[in-house]
């Protein structure tokens, strides 16, 4: 959304505000005026007009605008009804030089998963990717991934559903002994050894989704069946990239963050590696992602992995 018309819904939401006094305070022609308040009510912004000027009187459920207006985080927001993969779309800007974009989808038909999965994403998901540029070495990248399963964690623990991390960016809700997926992130970059160029965080939430429709094999959950109503998704959006804002700022202190939200840690893990099998106790997690693991043959260090939450023995 462009800045004046950013300050057209700011003076709307004060209102009720005269067309010729937008227009002056805003220094802009009275026709530029009348042009932004048709387009934003094209956008789905319910804009009364009365004798007293012109009143916000409602805010459209989602969308990029949607999610733009009140965002306390520095993100443009690009929104597609439908699109096959919001993180390819999000490569797409970085080869156009992007930076700080969010590409966001009601539904994809094509989205991709961790080791060349397909990610249902049905419509009534939040799936969104954000494209950014930080100025790091690339062996450090691996932190903005935990940061993105930090963010998603907090905004689904606001919205009521107790959900926690398994290493290193699973975000699960826990059903007695079961745990159900709610959440999957797919980290995808480009740079040299000692500096990134660009990162796209894909982040798949199934938050108005029925879990029926998704795959059971991904033993699934969302945040519509977690709450038994449906989530405010431009709030929970909102909220998702201001934490995620916050924590990019500081890749030192995610580590900490992600300790705090996170469920593997204590736990008997099996972590399918690239070099094999480890089992053991997690005991630790290290700037920036590997997880230490005490096993009978020593501690291992590992840093990519699929991980399975074992059931403690009891005797
Ligand atoms: C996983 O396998 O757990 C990661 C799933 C990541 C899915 C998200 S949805 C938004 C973004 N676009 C994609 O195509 N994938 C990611």
């Amino acid at each position: 959304m462009n800045e004046t018309r950013h300050r057209v819904l700011d003076a709307l939401a004060d209102g009720p505000v005269s067309g010729p006094a937008l227009a002056d305070e805003l220094d802009i022609s009275r026709s530029a005026v009348w042009k932004h308040v048709e387009a934003l009510r094209e956008e789905g912004f319910e804009i009364g007009s009365s004798d007293a000027g012109y009143t916000l009187d409602s805010v459209p459920e989602f969308g990029a605008s949607a999610v733009e207006y009140g965002l306390d985080a520095p993100f443009s927001v690009e929104y597609h009804d439908s699109i096959p993969s919001t993180n390819a779309r999000a490569r797409d800007c970085a080869a156009d030089g992007a930076s700080d974009t969010v590409v966001l989808a009601d539904e994809q038909t094509g989205g991709r998963g961790r080791l060349d999965r397909d990610w249902h994403s049905p419509s009534g998901g939040v799936w969104l990717s954000v494209l950014f540029r930080p100025d790091v070495p690339m062996a450090h990248a691996p932190v903005f991934t935990l940061a993105a399963a930090v963010a998603v964690t907090r905004a689904a623990r606001e919205a009521g559903v107790e959900a926690s991390i398994k290493w290193p960016n699973d975000v699960l809700v826990r059903h007695g002994d079961a745990e159900r997926k709610l959440v999957g992130i797919l980290t995808e970059m480009e740079g040299e050894a000692d500096r990134v160029s660009w990162v796209v965080v894909g982040i798949g939430v199934n938050a108005n989704v029925d879990p029926a429709d998704l795959p059971a094999e991904a033993e699934p959950t969302s945040l519509l069946a977690e709450r038994g109503d449906s989530v405010d998704r431009r709030l929970f959006t909102q909220r998702l990239l201001e934490e995620f804002d916050t924590l990019r700022q500081d890749p030192a202190n995610v580590v900490e963050a992600w300790r705090e939200s996170a469920t593997t840690l204590g736990k008997q893990v099996r972590v399918e590696t690239p070099g094999g099998t480890i089992e053991g106790e997690a005991v630790d997690i290290q700037f920036p992602g590997a997880l230490v693991i005490e096993t009978d043959s020593g501690t291992e260090i590992v840093s990519a992995g699929d991980c399975e939450h074992l059931r403690p023995i009891t005797e």
